[in-house]
């Protein structure tokens, strides 16, 4: 009896701790080659919220991006994927959402929209609609029109700001 609660309390501590030790977020971006190309149509979104195949999935075609046509010159194409893969949400497990999100897709690494994987789809589905539809908003892929520290790699709820709503407290 003794032993098991020894074993229990062992255990305990151990999940307590790998919790504990890592940052909250992600990491921000430090790639300004990354920042012109890949944040000149949007918000550009850090490489750890995403895992690796999604990026090479995504870098793949880019011809086609969304309906949008976001090829690179050769040189750019290939420092950038680098960047992606080195930095990507499983090679960033210290950081708290980063792991997260890979977590959540441990069976489908394909998936290339961040607002499409199973854990943001968890942390973002009691916002209604008419609040991320709305013009200043436009969809959940507008990170940064919430998100007002999104540029730091920071998302805590203390930081999101919904146009039109305000703070967000659930
Ligand atoms: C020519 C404009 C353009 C460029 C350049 C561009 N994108 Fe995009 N990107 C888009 C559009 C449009 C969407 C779709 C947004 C929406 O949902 O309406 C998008 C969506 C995304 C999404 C999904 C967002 C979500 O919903 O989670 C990611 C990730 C992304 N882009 C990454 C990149 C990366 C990495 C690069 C650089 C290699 C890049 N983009 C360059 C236009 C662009
Ligand atoms: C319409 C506003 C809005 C947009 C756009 C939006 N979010 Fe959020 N996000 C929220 C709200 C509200 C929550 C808090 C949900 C809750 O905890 O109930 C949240 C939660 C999160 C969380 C979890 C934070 C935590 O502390 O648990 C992460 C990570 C996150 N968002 C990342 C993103 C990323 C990355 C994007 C862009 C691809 C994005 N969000 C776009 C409103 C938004």
């Amino acid at each position: 009896m003794k032993t098991i609660f020894i074993f229990i309390l062992l255990i305990s501590s151990l999940v307590a701790s790998e919790y504990k030790s890592k940052v909250a977020g992600v990491a921000p971006v430090n790639n300004s080659l990354y920042i012109k190309e890949c944040g000149a149509c949007h918000f550009a979104y850090q490489p750890g919220l995403l895992p690796s195949n999604s990026w090479k999935k995504m870098m793949s075609n880019l011809e086609s991006h969304f309906g949008a046509d976001a090829t690179l010159a050769q040189e750019d194409f290939v420092a950038i994927s680098q960047y992606l893969e080195q930095n990507s949400a499983e090679k960033a497990y210290a950081y708290k959402r980063s792991y997260k999100i890979a977590n959540s897709m441990r069976d489908d690494g394909t998936i290339i929209a961040i607002s499409k994987t199973p854990y943001f789809i968890k942390e973002h589905k009691g916002i209604p609609k008419k609040y991320i539809e709305q013009e200043s908003v436009k969809g959940l892929f507008n990170c940064i029109a919430c998100h007002t520290t999104a540029q730091k790699g920071i998302y805590s709820e203390r930081d999101i700001l919904i146009p039109n709503y305000g703070r967000w407290d659930d």
